[in-house]
């Protein structure tokens, strides 16, 4: 059990104030830290003084270890990292992800990568706006259930409660509070860990930085492709991410492609092409192995009758294909995702 130190008011106003001061906890939320983390000056500030969860490097540090701690799930069976692992840039490799009690998750595990630039999450819930509001889904979530928390938070959180590392954490990352160890908190942390994985080191980032040389003639003709009127993939797949619609809509579209369900007719999130060397399987239901059968599917059209405009197909010949190819492992960072400071705590000795 942690010893909780409750501080008074006014009593040991000036240790909390000197602790503020030498831990930098208080302006950890402003640019500085930014540039400490090795995050492009582009990238808005206000991504890291969200006020509702303000960043700090104590919470993310704390988040880490929650991320991947099996103790997270009902039975100690799966942590976030269970479905969400730094090798595979937090996907997990599997079609679709298994949950504590054995069953498939309904979509392929989406990887973990810049999730600060998103204002939408999941596949198809277009009302999820926050990752402090989607966190909730894998762990209270029973359709199918990923980590079973309904009806067994005290218990989780009790598990939590008794190990002294996290006395030590949580007192780091909440100072100021009473009680640390509250599900809020935990939920917090995780999701200010997540707000660090940040991937700007691929091949196409240094291309647009001016290095000429990180892309052969194989990746310009792929880029010329990727954003040519006919292909047009770059209406959809735009921004930092590759994730967002050029038209100010919600990135939910129907392509209806989804290899098990040849007329998939429901609107699917724009994925992020970042990262794809590490991906695969590809699409909702991982139905499909290779970046050149995605293009190949691209190419023939959606098959469902009420599949957006712009994806009514086009034709390739297999140079080009291969060239489009090139151009989305462009866009891959192995940097990434060996990361010291993204791997599993416990298992750093
Ligand atoms: C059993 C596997 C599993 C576990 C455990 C799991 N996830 Fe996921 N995660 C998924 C799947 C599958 C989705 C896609 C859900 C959907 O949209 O249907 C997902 C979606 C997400 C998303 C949305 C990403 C996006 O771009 O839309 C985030 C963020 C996320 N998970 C973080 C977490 C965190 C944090 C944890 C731990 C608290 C966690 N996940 C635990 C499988 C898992
Ligand atoms: C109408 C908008 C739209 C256009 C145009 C579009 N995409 Fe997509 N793309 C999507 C959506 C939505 C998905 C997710 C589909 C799913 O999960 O079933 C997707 C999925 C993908 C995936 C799979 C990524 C993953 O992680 O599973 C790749 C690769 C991809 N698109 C590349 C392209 C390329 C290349 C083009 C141009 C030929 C293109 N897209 C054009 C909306 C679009």
């Amino acid at each position: 059990m942690c010893k909780v130190t409750v501080k008074v008011k006014g009593l040991i106003f000036s240790t909390v104030l000197m602790f503020a001061y030498c831990t930098g906890h208080k302006n950890d939320e402003n640019g500085s830290l930014k540039k400490k983390m090795g995050i492009p000056d582009y990238i808005p500030d206000s991504v890291y003084s969200d006020t509702a969860n303000l960043f700090s490097r104590e919470k993310a540090e704390l988040g880490r270890y929650l991320f991947y701690d099996k103790r997270l799930s009902v039975n100690n069976t799966k942590s976030c990292a269970s479905c969400h692992a730094p090798q595979f840039s937090f996907t997990d490799s599997y079609r679709r992800s298994v949950g504590a009690f054995g069953d498939f998750t309904r979509h392929n595990s989406p990887p973990l990568v810049n999730l600060v630039f998103n204002n939408y999450f999941t596949y198809t819930d277009s009302a999820i706006h926050a990752p402090e509001t989607q966190i909730n889904n894998p762990m209270f979530g029973i359709k199918p259930v990923e980590m079973g928390w309904r009806g067994n938070e005290n218990e989780i959180l009790e598990r939590i409660r008794k190990d002294s590392l996290y006395c030590k954490l949580f007192a780091k990352a909440y100072p100021d509070e009473g009680v640390r160890i509250t599900l809020k908190n935990l939920q917090y942390s995780i999701t200010t860990f997540r707000k660090t994985l940040i991937s700007f080191s691929s091949r196409y980032d240094a291309y647009m930085a001016g290095n000429t040389y990180a892309f052969g003639e194989n990746e310009k003709k792929g880029m010329q492709l990727f954003e040519s009127s006919e292909l047009k993939c770059n209406l959809c797949h735009s921004g930092y991410n590759f994730n967002r619609p050029q038209l100010r809509q919600a990135p939910y579209f129907t392509i209806g492609f989804s290899g098990d369900i040849s007329q998939d007719t429901l609107k699917y999130k724009v994925p992020t092409l970042r990262n794809l060397a590490f991906t695969s399987p590809y699409l909702n239901d991982g139905s499909v192995e290779s970046l050149d059968e995605v293009i190949r599917l691209f190419s023939k059209g959606g098959m469902a009758p009420n599949r957006h405009q712009y994806v009514s197909g086009f034709t390739l010949n297999l140079e080009q294909r291969k060239n489009l190819v090139c151009f989305l492992l462009s866009l891959s960072d192995s940097v990434f995702i060996t990361k010291p400071q993204f791997q599993d705590p416990w298992a750093i000795k």
